[in-house]
């Protein structure tokens, strides 16, 4: 364990994030040993609140989100002694004079003496990333990083709305702030299963050189959510949708880590270079209209797990005239030398049957069918089409890699039966898995901006996605509706069986 000293502030300190996310994260961190005694985190928000109240707060939703057993009262105090609650309002430049002083003042409460090692977590709305840079900046907050002292900031998303205004963010921060002190969160590279991808591709010799055009029919990408609109998000999410708020980031982040070329180096730039040029390359999967290889789902009244539950346009919060989607399809391609030819398929929605991500690498079929293949119910066969190989990594939940192929089913004929070999993570090293943010936030205490959005590579995002939007939005464009509790709209189906291609169930 590597222990750095340093504040942690935390700007919109009332939300949800810090509840569910942030300070359960750090808890466990504290927890397993990973960060030094007395470091100050300070929750700074608009409303007013003492520290005793910020505290009560959080015991709640630490006992709800932790993942290192019970809060005991005795671990709580040892814990909640560090967290400290400032009121301020960051719209009011008045504030930010006394923003250091404030800040200096828990450091020598806590530490003993003022200490300027800080990680600023931006966990407010959108609008206010800059205003609380701005903030920290006039309150002499921003030094040059040098071993000595140093600020990172930590950006949640949305990093802006389309390609437009994502420039237009990342040109005010650099004004105030270097790149190197900009990490740019995407929970879902700190999922270990995410990180395991590159791992698993460039760490065994037999998988790796069948990762190309040669071997693989198609790339399947899911990101599904069973759940609806969350509890006050419905404002958000309306102003979003699936395309922003999923696959801009987290699905293409996926992709990426499928289909990069091996770094030179495993350092944070060499991986993010490679990534970037992955993203420079997608292009659409048919060279026609959009809606060719782009489609849009909103869910309407369903039922979710036996449940009945409301369309997307009944949420609160959204309009019952709402054109926004809940659910996204694409075809996509990666034109280079590798992947020339082979389709990527995206997709990701709310109210889906299940929430599952994964990953479905399906490889060519042999070239000749010498056998014939069935499925077996005990005894009872039926013959059924050839099944493709195909590698599996189950992201969430049931973390797992898996493989499919073909068998000799015991008996006097040559029949196949495919058959499945799994590794899943929990019975191999029964322990639960850190949680996104825990690795995240460890590796910004450390300096480690791998895992980290790189700006190039996130405009490189939007500039692949901000066409769709347009369309779908200065348009008269409305998505396909989709029963609640289903794969999505049958325009989603069509996307692949129109090349005889089908989406995996995942099971
Ligand atoms: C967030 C989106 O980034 O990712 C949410 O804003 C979504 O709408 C969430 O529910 C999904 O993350 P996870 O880790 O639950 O798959």
């Amino acid at each position: 364990n590597d222990l750095t000293t340093a504040t942690i502030l935390i700007f919109g300190a009332s939300g949800d994030l810090t509840a569910r996310k942030l300070i359960p994260s750090l808890y466990d961190l504290w927890s397993e040993g990973y960060l030094c005694e007395n470091l100050p985190i300070i929750g700074l928000a608009r409303r007013s609140k003492t520290d005793e109240e910020f505290r009560n707060e959080q015991r709640d939703t630490v006992s709800q989100f932790t993942r290192t057993g019970t809060v005991t009262d005795e671990k709580w105090e040892q814990f909640s002694k560090r967290l400290y609650y400032r009121e301020v309002d960051i719209t009011d430049e008045s504030d930010h004079v006394h923003l250091k002083d404030t800040i200096e003042a828990v450091e020598r409460e806590t530490l003993g003496d003022t200490i300027s090692k800080r990680v600023a977590y931006l966990a407010t709305a959108p609008s206010l990333f800059y205003p609380s840079v701005q903030a920290l900046s006039r309150a002499g907050m921003v030094p040059k990083n040098t071993s000595e002292e140093w600020l990172r900031v930590v950006i949640e998303k949305p990093f802006g709305h389309d390609l437009e205004s994502a420039q237009e963010l990342s040109t005010q921060l650099s004004e105030l702030l270097s790149e190197d002190q900009i990490y740019r969160i995407d929970h879902y590279l700190g999922k270990e299963t995410v990180q395991n991808i590159l791992l698993f591709r460039l760490s065994n010799s037999i998988f790796e050189p069948l990762l190309n055009r040669n071997h693989v029919d198609h790339v399947q990408i899911t990101v599904a959510e069973s759940q609806g609109i969350e509890h006050g998000r419905g404002g958000y999410y309306d102003r979003s949708g699936a395309l922003r708020d999923v696959l801009q980031n987290h699905v293409l982040q996926l992709l990426c880590l499928i289909a990069m070329e091996p770094p030179a180096l495993f350092s944070g730039e060499e991986i993010r270079d490679e990534k970037l040029k992955v993203l420079k390359t997608l292009a659409p999967g048919s060279k026609g209209p959009i809606s060719d290889w782009a489609i849009a789902g909103q869910y309407t009244a369903g039922q979710s797990f036996g449940q009945a539950v409301p369309g997307y346009r009944e949420e609160e919060r959204v309009p019952a005239d709402s054109r926004r989607e809940t659910f996204v399809a694409m075809e996509v391609m990666v034109e280079n030398w590798r992947w020339e030819g082979v389709p990527f398929y995206l997709r990701t929605g709310k109210r889906l049957p299940e929430r599952v991500s994964e990953i479905a690498i399906q490889f060519k079929h042999p070239p000749m069918n010498l056998f014939t293949t069935v499925e077996c119910d005990g005894d009872i066969c039926s013959l059924v089409e050839r099944k493709p190989n195909e590698l599996i990594f189950r992201i969430q939940p049931k973390e797992s890699i898996s493989m499919k192929f073909s068998t000799k089913r015991p008996g006097m004929q040559y029949q196949i039966q495919p058959v499945t070999m799994d590794f899943a993570f929990e019975d191999a090293y029964h322990k639960s898995l850190p949680e996104a943010y825990e690795r995240l936030l460890m590796d910004v205490l450390r300096g480690d901006s791998t895992l980290f959005t790189r700006s190039d590579e996130l405009e490189a995002a939007w500039k692949f996605v901000t066409p769709v939007l347009d369309q779908w939005e200065k348009g008269d464009h409305t998505p396909e509706p989709y029963y609640a509790g289903t794969w999505g709209p049958s325009g989603a189906t069509n996307l692949l069986s129109k090349s005889g291609r089908r989406w995996r169930t995942p099971s």
